[in-house]
């Protein structure tokens, strides 16, 4: 049985036995701010065991999705060197929400395995928690397995929870004998449960879910006991294939394969183990929306593919490779996730930068440890130091020890791990930022509000919880907070006397379907009131056009940019709308153009805006787009606009496209590595951002005006300062008994030397001015002065035309006051010495 056959007939099973087969959920927990990676197939239904969501049925099957690198159930160091660990596997599952219990699943499990799997039951054993005596009972009874067969174990092998709150309960698990050559040396006489060569694979753990656990270690019954099992699949294959490794089974041989095609036949065994586990991780979580980062998620997505490279580098490989691995298990996996496909190029690229990164810092990392090395006390390099080269460059620990017994030093190891228990304690911080507030317990006993806000503004409803700043009802025309729009504003009245009751300022979910109204308390409100709840119109109809114009802008994006584009993060306000998506480019002026054409192309079509509720895989299967991380029921609501765009969305939209009025993109940036973000303006907000911008240009344009201004004005005081300076160097000199000045000056204008000969004549300084001056533009001016009762006798204006024509020009005036000038600047002094003849 190929291992694709193994994952097909458990769900085929489980479906011809009432179970609905339900979709893996993502890799990344949808709004669970404990977990950092999907780890189990129960993740998914965490909310039905704890008995806070319903569902339309109560059995389902899937095959899930797992990464277990980081958090409770971490392997990643143990990947490579084991026969069974993986970061990525995938978990086979079958559940049960209240329906059946221990002795149905245990029945189920035993007649897939030995009926339909056809495992021979000598070689299967099965463990029981230490006090769990109807589990032990119920084995015999039901699949006849003798006793001697049945283990006691106690809570770390027998009791399983998700995480350190949450579902859990005692468990059963069924192992499998590989026999002795399975042992290893030195352990063949060991018999079950001792097993230190992992002669017996545990692959199927059936988990009675019978208690929720609290942080502060409190086990509460839950509602109704439940069933939750996992088989791991690369498990089963192994062991129906007849290997003694799961990466000898045939879900992981054909990746080990081409590993050693790209790395040569020098890697040993365990890189190539390490290259195919991580390939396969790095490719799904990639595709679920996880970038290498230097934190939570992406810190974990870091070390892994940083731990392939550093394997294979070891065994002497140098160059880059793992983002030629990944398409190859995109491909390989699209039997089972064809979607995959869509995000081959974008994973692909990701990885190979992140290669690249790795490969430009590891030789600076090698010239920096030999920096860090020198400042080694004692011989022992400081675990901080060691810490900061291992988490600044990716030199792991072990690399760092390598290099230093090269130059006889040691490292000190504990400081080391003190150092990294900081940094997870604060990637588990960051993690959690996130935090859910904690459920009201209050909440818990409610029923779910009856949502009103897709048909009415207005209702009256029933008060089923009311606190100084937080009001229940049991219907409500409030949008509260989800999918990226924020919750409606409006006001509570009493129903009977129209007296207003309370503000509202937001809406959310308190609890799956619970809507809570955030209010401003303006008189009494007590459980059993009758109000009349009424949304604030306005601003529900800005938030509708600007969520429409949300899918428009995301369906434009990828047919501008491409398939690639996945929406990363969305806000939707009554005032704009923020989106995040995958890209690796800033958007060019031009993409922003197109984009923006095609969406109001698409308002201006006036297209109607169809809902329609369906089911998941229908929904999928139209082709409608679906969000990483988000978890979707079974029914789902898809908005539709003509051909352009199709969503899953539960948000409020506009009618029809030409509602929204238009759209303008008003910001465009950088979210974070490999994400974009754009913001946008809808409706009567694209008429207030022009004009805002338009006024903005006005405001400037008249600061810029005055600015001029001002500076002509003091470049003049300037010039004139600099006038009078080398006006005091000017000296008259004696001609025929008259005070005559004649000079070239500099950087003077006409205006400045006018009035530099008004001073001088006006002081008595000189009887007779004439200046010359060379221009910018490199040309000649002149101006006479004569003193006014000279003027019969000598002429300013004649004095001006004789020197002008010397330097190629003309000129002329008044007798008293007289301007001209010329080209030939290297006749200016020859011109002045003319004005004695002249006079
Ligand atoms: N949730 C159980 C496990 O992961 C089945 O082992």
């Amino acid at each position: 049985m190929t291992g694709h056959q193994v994952r097909q007939t458990f769900l085929d099973f489980f479906a011809g036995h009432q179970h609905r087969i339900v979709r893996s959920s993502s890799l990344v927990p949808a709004d669970d701010p404990t977990l950092l990676f999907t780890n189990a197939g129960m993740n998914q239904f965490k909310e039905i065991f704890l008995g806070q969501e319903k569902r339309d049925y109560s059995r389902a099957t899937t095959s899930q999705k797992c990464v277990r690198a980081g958090g409770k159930h971490n392997d990643l160091e143990n990947v490579g060197y084991t026969r069974r660990h993986h970061t990525f596997f995938e978990m086979l599952g079958n559940f049960s929400f209240g329906d059946y219990f221990k002795a149905d699943a245990i029945s189920f499990a035993w007649e897939l395995i030995t009926k339909v799997y056809s495992i021979p039951k000598e070689r299967l054993y099965v463990t029981v928690f230490r006090e769990d005596d109807e589990a032990e009972e119920l084995w015999q009874k039901v699949t006849g397995i003798s006793k001697s067969r049945i283990f006691r174990l106690d809570e770390k092998d027998n009791f399983w929870q998700m995480g350190d709150t949450g579902p859990c309960g005692p468990c059963s698990e069924i192992h499998f004998d590989l026999g002795p050559e399975g042992a290893g040396p030195g352990h063949e006489h060991e018999e079950f449960p001792l097993d230190g060569g992992g002669r017996f694979v545990e692959f199927w753990n059936l988990v009675f879910m019978q208690y929720d656990r609290s942080a502060d270690g409190v086990l509460t019954p839950l509602p109704r006991p439940s069933i939750d099992t996992g088989m791991g699949l690369e498990r089963m294959a192994a062991i129906l294939q007849g290997k003694l490794s799961n990466y000898e089974c045939d879900l992981i041989v054909p990746i080990r394969d081409k590993a050693t095609e790209l790395l040569g036949n020098k890697m040993k065994p365990a890189t190539l183990n390490v290259v195919a586990d991580h390939s396969r991780a790095a490719e799904f979580l990639i595709h679920d929306g996880v970038l290498p980062a230097n934190d939570g998620r992406g810190y974990v997505l870091r070390k892994i593919i940083r731990r392939a490279i550093r394997h294979a580098r070891r065994d002497g490989f140098e160059g880059i490779f793992l983002h030629q691995m990944t398409p190859f298990v995109a491909e390989f996996m699209s039997g089972a996730y064809p979607e995959l496909l869509e995000s081959t190029e974008r994973v692909s690229r990701i990885v190979k930068e992140e290669e690249l990164r790795y490969a430009s810092t590891f030789l600076v990392a090698e010239k920096m440890f030999r920096d860090e090395a020198k400042t080694a006390v004692g011989g022992i390099l400081p675990g901080a130091a060691a810490f900061k080269l291992y988490d600044t460059y990716g030199l792991g620990l072990d690399e760092q020890e390598d290099m230093a017994r090269e130059l006889g030093l040691g490292i000190d190891v504990a400081g080391f791990d003190e150092a990294m228990e900081g940094q997870k304690q604060r990637a588990r911080a960051s993690w959690k930022g996130a935090e859910k507030a904690t459920v009201n317990p209050a909440f818990a006993e409610l029923p779910k509000t009856q949502f009103l806000a897709y048909t009415n503004l207005e209702s009256t409803a029933k008060v089923l919880y009311a606190s100084d700043s937080e009001v229940v009802l049991d219907q409500s025309p409030f949008y509260a907070n989800s999918g990226g729009q924020i919750g409606d504003n409006g006001a509570l009245y009493d129903a009977a006397t129209g007296e207003k009751l309370a503000e509202v300022s937001g809406a959310a979910y308190g609890m799956p379907g619970l809507i809570v109204h955030k209010i401003k308390s303006l008189k009494p409100i007590a459980v059993g009131d009758t109000v009349l709840a009424q949304v604030e119109a306005s601003a529900r109809s800005a938030s509708m056009r600007h969520h429409t114009a949300t899918h428009l802008l995301q369906a434009a994006l990828q047919k501008v940019l491409g398939r690639h584009v996945k929406q990363a993060g969305s806000v939707v306000e009554p005032n704009r709308l923020r989106f995040d998506f995958t890209h690796y480019a800033a958007l060019s002026a031009e993409e922003k153009a197109e984009i923006e054409a095609l969406v109001n192309a698409e308002v201006l079509e006036n297209i109607d805006v169809a809902t329609n509720v369906m089911s998941l895989d229908e929904a999928l299967q139209s082709g409608a787009m679906a969000l990483f991380g988000e978890k979707y029921g079974d029914n789902v609501r898809v908005v539709r606009i003509g051909d352009f765009s199709k969503e899953l969305c539960g948000g409020t939209h506009v009618k029809r496209t030409g509602d929204i009025g238009g759209v303008k993109i008003v910001y465009e940036g950088s979210s974070s590595a490999g994400v974009r973000r754009i913001e946008a303006v809808a409706g009567p907000r694209v008429t207030e951002y022009f004009e805002e911008q338009l006024s903005a240009k006005d405001q400037a344009l008249a600061r810029a005006e005055k600015e001029k201004k001002d500076l002509e004005q003091a470049l003049a005081q300037l010039k004139e300062q600099l006038a009078l300076a080398q006006s005091s160097t000017l000296q008259p000199e004696e001609l025929k008994g008259l005070k005559v000045i004649r000079a070239k000056v500099n950087n003077m204008d006409r205006v400045q030397m006018r009035s530099v000969a008004d001073d001088f004549l006006n002081r008595g300084a000189a009887d007779i001015i004439v200046l010359g001056s060379e221009t910018a533009g490199g040309t000649v001016e002149f101006i006479s002065a004569v003193r006014k009762d000279l003027t019969p006798k000598i002429h300013a204006g004649n004095i001006i035309k004789s020197i002008s024509e010397i330097v190629g020009g003309k000129g002329g005036g008044r007798p008293d006051r007289a301007e001209g000038g010329g080209k030939d600047v290297a006749r200016m002094a020859e011109a002045l010495q003319k004005v004695a003849e002249l006079i």
